[in-house]
């Protein structure tokens, strides 16, 4: 899809030589700090910035030179809203299927984004996390083959976030191809097929979430409290370290967790180098001996 892509702003390098790959209908989440340049990377792929480098191929085109037969096949979602404040829900989904050759069903679509009862209503009225989903409905009504989400589920509560992991996985279920931003690690985590960890520029990882920065196959840790200390070994065999502790305390071994890194931590260590936060805490998961 890229290769060496670049862009700058000035004398700052947004994006200083990115490589990506999208296989169709896959699920690709491009995870990354604010200012890592995710929103630059998909509006050149979206045809809406001009890049200073690199070669771009998007469902067979170049954005650059593309047309509107490409652009009738794509589905954008934006980081920033449109600002539609006067028309309702339905209008502003109804006019944006006017626009493209195969339109989805317009109130389907306002049901799949859950705005059923607010159909009526003008988008100036709806919360921020509505306005969202009016985004969300816009991307997908012309029934897109790659569809294109900037941060889709800022705003939402918990509710409305796992409603659109529905949708995505549906959509995905019946072939369509996804690029989606976020800073959520469970949403990229839930919804991903591969995630490309992208910071100050460079992208630092891509994988399965299961797999990023080697976390199957990394070491987990074993603790325990013995003598009124609390002990950790770390161990790639915790089922034999635990089996051997078991026999040594003679029964219930008081405390014990066993734990390996989570994504975040894994995403945390990659990017350290490129933020000036510290890592989080490693995440305990209690195993019950
Ligand atoms: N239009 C612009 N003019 C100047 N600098 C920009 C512009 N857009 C983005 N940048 C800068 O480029 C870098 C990457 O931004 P962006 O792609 O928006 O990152 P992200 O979406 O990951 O937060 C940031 O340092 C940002 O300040
Ligand atoms: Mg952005």
């Amino acid at each position: 899809m890229a290769t060496g892509l670049r862009k700058r702003y000035g004398d700052r390098a947004a994006l200083d030589g990115i490589d990506l790959r999208i296989e169709r209908g896959e699920v690709f989440a491009l995870l990354g700090p604010n200012g890592a340049g995710k929103t630059t990377a998909v509006e050149i792929l979206e045809g809406f910035r001009h890049r200073d480098g690199g070669e771009v191929t998007v469902l067979g085109e170049d954005p650059e030179r593309a047309g509107l037969a490409w652009r009738d096949r794509l589905g954008v979602v934006l980081q920033t809203s449109s600002g539609l404040d006067l028309l309702t829900v339905r209008e502003a989904v109804r006019s944006t299927a006017r626009a493209y050759s195969r339109p989805r069903q317009v109130d389907e679509v306002i049901a799949a984004v859950g705005l059923a009862d607010r159909a009526q209503d003008r988008i100036g009225r709806l919360s921020g996390g509505q306005r969202r989903r009016v985004d969300v409905a816009l991307g997908i009504v012309g029934s897109p083959e790659l569809l294109f989400l900037d941060e889709p589920t800022t705003g939402f509560d918990p509710e409305a976030r796992r409603q659109f992991w529905e949708l995505i996985t549906s959509l995905a279920e019946s072939g369509t191809t996804i690029l989606l931003t976020t800073h959520y690690l469970d949403e990229a985590e839930h919804l991903a097929d591969r995630v490309g960890v992208i910071a100050a520029g460079r992208m630092l990882a891509v994988d399965t979430p299961s797999n990023l920065g080697g976390r199957a196959s990394s070491e987990a840790a074993v603790s325990w409290d013995e003598a009124g200390t609390r002990h950790t070994e770390r161990t790639s065999t915790p089922t034999e370290a635990v089996a051997r502790l078991a026999s040594r305390l003679g029964g219930e071994i008081p405390r014990l967790t066993v734990t390996r890194p989570t994504l975040e931590d894994t995403y945390l260590t990659l990017i350290a180098p490129h933020v000036n936060t510290s890592a989080a805490e490693p995440h305990e998961e209690d195993v019950h001996a």
